[in-house]
């Protein structure tokens, strides 16, 4: 087993626009990160995910980049960012920055030169047709959007102000290589890349099918046969430097398809949504899927039940049950993957709701919202159909302390405060010697600790009456974990060489317990 930092790390996805606010435009910015670094070291995080910084107009709040050389003014200046890095570097924290490669903002320079004529150099950086074909945009509506400048159509796989990039161009590969190279050279540990699988490597192919419902299945669109290669290359350009970590969102809920874009010569690790999104809260499902991604992947999986893309981990999967929410962190950090936390899930933070559609900020909500007005929907309609598709939910502004905006800006926030800051925030949690920032601290520290839980493979995954079971072994050196979600308890009888590291034998419902085995 290869020892590397990665796999030693819990990682923390930070949400740009909504951590911390220094200035006072009630957007988060690096000196609001830097100033909350001991925060994120003492909870034992070793790794930061930063959701999109580069310059943008934000459309979809920074997966629309219009200079990959910038820093978007809103989360300050190229200084800023330096300072972070070195001050997160100096708490051994390292920081791995969400790159955006499938589709730039159409007003980067290259989109903007690209447009002005069919023979311009950068026009082949996009993908243009005369005729779009049957492709929807994710976001909702067609992928295909007409510029009567040159009487051409061209592609966006998300908003129409995303454009995807034409990854058979040569000179598109080109120009990432160099914008990983300058990143990597400043500093960065690595990349959470952006759709990955979603490159467009071939072009423009076939029509998608449509599924009994009515669905567009893409098939065409997505895993284009390119993309391997073009990972490939990725992965190559960020091994000139050393040590750099590389995670793929890969849009797939077939785990053969995620499987194939792991290894030493492409992704260190992918994301798995049919694990981290589940809707609804299923022991047995969870189970499902550890094992799944225990026969299916070479490498390690992920392990994460919340991100920006969908409601919070507690509405979903432990609404008024903290003590369920506790257990999914510990299963989170005790079972074989590298865990990333969503911020605010160690408090338990939860979903905000739009009331209006002013309070949709969304593109994902706005976008559907649109369409069913489109369509003659009645307003309320239009709204609870924008809400379904709205992100925001997730994405509100991190609770600190009970002072208003809940310690995150002193102005009004870009987006609406959960009203329940005043009780639930990181100061009154710090304070609660039982809180679940109090407990996701243990665990952390933990597993930080406890190179079987870094290193350690499976020697048991077993399912029965709800509850989870696995026991983890390295170096000979063994943990059993279980987690129950029955509503019985359940009695462990401990062995003579066993002694309890978390818990009590007696695992009350929604509790866990593990259970190392020590020499006699
Ligand atoms: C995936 C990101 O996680 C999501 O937030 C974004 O809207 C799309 N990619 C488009 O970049």
């Amino acid at each position: 087993m290869e020892k590397t930092w990665w796999k030693e790390t819990v990682f923390y996805e930070i949400y740009m626009p909504s951590y911390k606010d220094s200035n006072g435009d009630g957007f988060s910015d690096f000196k609001g990160l830097t100033s909350k670094l001991d925060y994120i070291e003492n909870l034992g995080i070793k790794g930061v995910w930063l959701t999109p910084f580069l310059k943008s107009p934000k459309v979809d709040n920074g997966y629309d980049v219009s200079d990959y050389y910038a820093i978007d003014p809103t989360y300050g200046t190229m200084d800023d960012f330096k300072t972070f890095l070195k001050q997160a570097h100096k708490r051994k924290v390292k920081v791995i920055m969400d790159l955006v490669v499938n589709h730039t903002s159409t007003e980067s320079k290259w989109f903007q030169e690209a447009k002005k004529s069919k023979d311009n150099p950068y026009r082949d950086y996009y993908i243009w047709k005369d005729n779009p074909n049957n492709w929807e945009s994710f976001f909702g509506g067609s992928a295909w959007e007409f510029d009567s400048l040159t009487n051409q159509y061209y592609y966006h796989k998300f908003d129409v102000k995303m454009a995807d990039l034409n990854w058979g161009n040569p000179k598109v590969v080109e120009e990432i290589q160099g914008v990983l190279r300058f990143w990597l050279d400043l500093g960065v540990d690595g990349f959470r890349l952006d759709v990955i699988n979603f490159l467009t490597t071939e072009g423009i192919t076939s029509d998608n099918p449509t599924d009994e419902k009515g669905e567009q299945e893409h098939l065409y669109d997505i895993n284009q046969k390119g993309v391997k290669e073009a990972m490939k290359i990725i992965r190559e350009t960020v091994n000139e430097f050393d040590n750099r970590f590389i995670v793929g969102e890969i849009g797939s809920d077939k785990i053969e398809v995620l499987k194939q874009y792991q290894g030493t010569e492409l992704l260190d690790v992918v994301f798995n949504f049919n694990f981290g999104s589940i809707p609804e809260f299923s022991a047995q499902r969870i189970f499902k899927e550890l094992q799944s991604m225990e026969s299916n992947m070479s490498n390690y999986p992920t392990l994460f039940f919340g991100s920006h893309d969908m409601p919070r981990l507690i509405n979903r999967l432990a609404k008024n049950n903290p003590e369920r929410a506790e257990s999914l962190a510990a299963l989170t950090l005790t079972a074989k993957g590298i865990p990333f936390i969503y911020y605010g899930e160690e408090i338990g933070m939860e979903n905000i709701e739009a009331d209006s559609m002013e309070e949709i900020k969304d593109i994902q909500g706005r976008t559907h919202y649109n369409l069913a007005i489109k369509k003659g929907e009645y307003i309320e309609e239009a709204l609870r159909i924008g809400n379904e598709h709205n992100r925001d939910k997730s994405r509100s502004p991190m609770q600190w302390d009970n002072t208003q905006f809940a310690g995150f800006s002193e102005v009004l926030p870009w987006i609406k405060v959960h009203e329940n800051y005043t009780h639930l925030n990181v100061l009154s949690s710090e304070k609660q010697e039982n809180s679940l920032l109090n407990n996701y601290k243990k665990l952390i520290t933990l597993r930080n600790s406890e190179p079987v839980f870094q290193y350690g493979k499976y020697t048991e995954l077993a399912f029965s009456d709800n509850s989870i079971s696995f026991t983890r072994i390295f170096n000979g050196k063994k943990i059993k974990c279980y987690f129950n979600f029955s509503e019985n308890s359940l009695e462990i009888k401990l062995k003579e060489n066993e002694k309890v590291l978390l818990g009590a034998l007696t695992i009350k419902p929604n509790k866990y317990l593990m259970v190392k085995s020590v020499k006699n």
